[in-house]
């Protein structure tokens, strides 16, 4: 009320003009309620867009923290050709130790995704679906997945049949190049604010199995 004071006054002086001006005087505050309440509404909306540039929703990031062999099967021939392998197969279960990792100032709740482990980008040893998975702010969340990974390749006419890699000459040398794939989505929900977004996160671990120590060696995600 203090600032219209001196509009008040001011008004006061002009009524000795117009005897009508008392009733405008008390109109003219009630006519600003409403201009008060759009710079309300104005300041926090800037309030939220500032708040929504600075506490971005982010993508928790999926990763392969560690991989173990739990059981492990190859075989190879010699007998193709050129002194090459004409067929290998393998079979395993590795156990991937899955972090999911929540930079967000909120909770994500994370659909079902499917972790596949391949050979040479195409071909597909195995999969296994892990989630729901939901990880509290800031936190992060282990998910330990058994997954059985296996192939069967034959060489004819000196290449492999459904492979474009050199399956065969790997599992004969004893170590096999493998990818770990992924992809996660699902919401963040921002504290405080009603804020949420879908964020999508690609796992894309390389690794290489040696058979003959049956370890995971030289994990990198990318
Ligand atoms: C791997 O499993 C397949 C089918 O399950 C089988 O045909 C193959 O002989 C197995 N290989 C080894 C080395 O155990
Ligand atoms: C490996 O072979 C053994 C015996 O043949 C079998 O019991 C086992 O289940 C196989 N493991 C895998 C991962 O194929
Ligand atoms: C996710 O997987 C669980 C079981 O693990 C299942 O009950 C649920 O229906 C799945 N959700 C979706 C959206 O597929
Ligand atoms: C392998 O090569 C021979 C001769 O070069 C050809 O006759 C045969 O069709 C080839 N087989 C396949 C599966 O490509
Ligand atoms: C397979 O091995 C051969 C011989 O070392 C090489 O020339 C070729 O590039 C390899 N292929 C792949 C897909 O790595
Ligand atoms: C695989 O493991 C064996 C036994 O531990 C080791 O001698 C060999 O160097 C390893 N291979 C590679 C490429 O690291």
């Amino acid at each position: 009320m203090f600032p219209e004071d001196p509009k008040a006054a001011g008004q006061h002086h002009r009524s000795d003009l117009e005897p009508g001006d008392h009733k405008k005087s008390s109109s003219n505050t009630c006519r600003k309620l409403p201009v008060y309440f759009l710079t309300l509404f104005v300041v926090l909306c800037i309030g939220l867009l500032v708040f929504g540039i600075v506490v971005r929703p982010k993508a928790p990031s999926f990763q392969m923290a560690e991989v173990s062999v739990k059981s492990l099967n190859y075989s190879s021939d010699s007998t193709g050709g050129g002194g090459g392998p004409s067929s290998a197969s393998l079979n395993a279960t590795l156990v991937a130790r899955i972090t999911v990792s929540n930079p967000n100032f909120g909770r994500f709740e994370g659909d079902n995704a499917t972790v596949r482990v391949v050979y040479s980008g195409a071909l597909v040893l195995g999969e296994k679906k892990v989630g729901p998975v939901r990880v509290w702010s800031r936190g992060s969340k282990r998910l330990e997945v058994a997954i059985s990974v296996g192939a069967s390749v034959r060489v004819v006419n000196g290449s492999e049949v459904g492979v474009n890699g050199n399956f065969t000459r790997d599992v004969r040398l004893g170590l096999v190049r493998l990818i770990g794939q992924g992809r996660l989505s699902g919401m963040v929900y921002l504290m405080g604010s009603g804020v949420k977004r879908r964020k999508t996160e690609e796992m894309n671990c390389e690794m290489k199995l040696n058979l003959t120590s049956r370890l995971v060696q030289d994990l990198v995600c990318g």
